[in-house]
């Protein structure tokens, strides 16, 4: 897939195609919307991560036959790493959801989980609000530094241990509108 040069010159290697992204991302609808077949359901994207995935996921719900009975999407912004390419471990609520939680369906959608820091944190808040029931749904799964037990729910795909960029995921804030994740070449780090 061609994208922008200056893009190009940068990547080392794509991961998951576009492709296999909406492929990962058709399946999260059919078992999301399976679990809540009739039922009204809220979608919490954590942004600015998951601005792509929310909206995909969304959509692809809609087309499936019989799922939830309607769906709200919503958003949360949250930060940890600020412009580095390791977390900070602490967590920063900087946008909370205009929706009430109170008694509804919650479905956390995220882009990634690494530490689980961030989802730990999130489930903690969202639980405080007494939803009727609360998952999470994970685009990219990379567990080789976890700091914390998370339960994860709804997974899309394995992401191996490297600094990856692209659908939603940056680094200091570019790459988010690559269409597919990929990893990017070590000179970029270099001044780091
Ligand atoms: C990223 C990502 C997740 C979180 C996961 O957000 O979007 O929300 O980190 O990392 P963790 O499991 O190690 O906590 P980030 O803080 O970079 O903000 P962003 O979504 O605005 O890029």
């Amino acid at each position: 897939m061609k994208v922008l040069e200056t893009y190009e010159g940068t990547i080392q290697r794509e991961l998951y195609s576009a492709d296999a992204i909406a492929g990962a991302i058709e399946r999260l609808a059919c078992e999301i919307a399976a679990d809540f077949r009739g039922q009204p359901l809220l979608l919490l994207g954590v942004l600015k991560g998951a601005l792509y995935v929310v909206t995909d996921l969304a959509r692809a719900i809609a087309c499936v036959e019989n799922g939830p009975s309607e769906v709200v999407v919503d958003y949360l912004c949250v930060s940890s790493y600020g412009n580095e390419t390791r977390s900070s471990g602490e967590v920063r609520l900087l946008k909370d959801t205009t929706e009430t939680v109170t008694g509804r369906n919650v479905v956390l959608v995220e882009d990634i989980v690494d530490n689980g820091l961030t989802l730990e944190y999130l489930n903690a808040l969202m639980a405080e609000r007494k939803p009727a029931t609360l998952r999470s749904c994970v685009l990219f799964d990379k567990p080789y530094h976890r700091r914390v037990d998370v339960p994860l729910g709804y997974v899309g795909l394995q992401c191996p241990d490297e600094f990856v960029v692209g659908y939603g995921l940056d680094y200091q804030e570019v790459f988010r509108n690559l269409p597919y994740l990929a990893q990017l070449q070590p000179w970029v780090f270099q001044s780091e």
